[in-house]
């Protein structure tokens, strides 16, 4: 069965609270529990994880190198400044989609140059909770055509 890894960056731990007119009223352990329900119709298993940190982001992600198939990976503001992270995903080689919330190329300039999505899979933006629901789906579909 494939497992994948949900990576929360910085500053999602407060969704339900922050911005909900831009990021919506889910929390994010609705979010996640949404996602268990979704990985289990699809005959996956997911683990999550979140931090605001940039170098707990990093070990997340090299740790997922001995159990993940893939990771679906909300880097929050991290995905406009850090190179850290891209080279993070660069080094592991495992599928990464970068995801968002919110329509990132449809707010402030600085939000529409992304350092990671040259790097990832693909990226999914502005669907709310359902960029996430996007990224697995396609992670899990990819995994199962190629067995
Ligand atoms: C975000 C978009 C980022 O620009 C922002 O810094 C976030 C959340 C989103 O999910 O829409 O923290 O990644």
């Amino acid at each position: 069965m494939s497992t994948f890894l949900i990576l929360h960056g910085p500053n999602l731990n407060l969704l339900g609270t922050r911005e909900p007119e831009i990021y919506g009223a889910l929390t994010l352990a609705e979010i996640d529990r949404r996602l268990e329900a979704l990985a289990a119709a699809l005959g996956v298993t997911i683990r999550t994880f979140q931090s605001n940190s940039e170098g707990a982001l990093i070990d997340a992600l090299h740790q997922a190198r001995d159990w993940a198939d893939g990771v679906v990976f909300n880097p929050g503001g991290y995905t406009h400044t850090s190179v850290a992270l891209r080279d993070a995903i660069a080094a592991i080689g495992l599928p990464v989609v970068e995801v968002h919330l919110s329509n990132v190329h449809a707010r402030e300039d600085f939000r529409r140059r992304s350092l990671l999505a040259p790097v990832c899979l693909g990226s999914i933006s502005g669907f709310g909770w359902q960029s996430y629901a996007l990224g697995l789906r396609a992670l899990a579909e990819r995994a199962a055509a190629r067995g």
